[in-house]
């Protein structure tokens, strides 16, 4: 257990503003999380009532800040501190040094690349400060503008689990992707300093 008021260090990018949830984003929140629209592939269903997003703050991200998870962050759209999705990374399996990517976005704001953004950030962090091995991502099968964005974050399809999950009374099948840390570090090295194959024979 962390401290009981630690928090996810905020995070910038050239647009955005990734930081901790707080209580007072229920309200603004809400009026994305009850688009059904956002909620068609997610494994959550779209909120009902302000106290379900309020819930969500304080029942979930909250406890997840306390056991020292950096997940999720509230994804804002710099200067505006209200918050328009969320995103971050778990451990999956801690033992085997797999982390999770997640996230979402309010409708009015895709296909601005505004996640792939966030998404970047959040990984730089999470391969830093936490070193996984594999990050993985699951997308719900039909779920076309997530795969495009893993793909560009350079994820790898690495197939489908097959009616793997129950969902709102039938069987979906579900995406596998992931992307390891020696692909993350190729990806991101600076100009010039690319990462070369090892030399052998020494
Ligand atoms: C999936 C989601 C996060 C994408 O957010 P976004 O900010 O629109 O993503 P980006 O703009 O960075 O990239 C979207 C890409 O998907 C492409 N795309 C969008 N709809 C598509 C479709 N139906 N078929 C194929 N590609 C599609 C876009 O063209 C874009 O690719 P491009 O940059 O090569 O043109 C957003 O739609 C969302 O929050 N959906 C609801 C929640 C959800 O599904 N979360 C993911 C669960 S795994």
């Amino acid at each position: 257990m962390m401290p009981h008021d630690w928090r996810p260090p905020t995070l910038t990018t050239p647009r955005l503003t990734l930081r901790p949830f707080t209580t007072a984003d229920a309200a603004p929140l809400f009026e994305h999380a009850r688009n059904p629209n956002v909620t068609r592939f997610t494994l959550w269903d779209a909120h009902q009532c302000i106290e379900e997003t309020l819930a969500f703050v304080h029942d979930y991200a909250l406890l997840r800040y306390r056991e020292g998870t950096a997940e999720p962050y509230a994804i804002t759209v710099t200067p505006d501190p209200r918050p328009i999705g969320a995103c971050g990374c778990f451990w999956a399996a801690q033992p085997h040094q797999t982390m999770e990517l997640g996230y979402w976005l309010a409708e009015p704001f895709w296909g601005q690349g505004l996640i792939t953004e966030a998404c970047h950030a959040v990984l730089a962090f999470s391969f830093a400060e936490y070193g996984p091995e594999r990050m993985q991502a699951r997308v719900i099968e039909g779920n076309h503008a997530s795969a495009r964005v893993l793909a560009k974050l350079g994820f790898r399809d690495e197939g489908t689990l097959r009616r793997s999950l129950f969902r709102r009374g039938k069987f979906d099948n579900v995406r596998m992707f992931s992307l390891l840390r020696d692909e993350w570090a190729a990806a991101t090295a600076p100009a010039g300093k690319e990462a070369r194959p090892e030399k052998r024979g020494r």
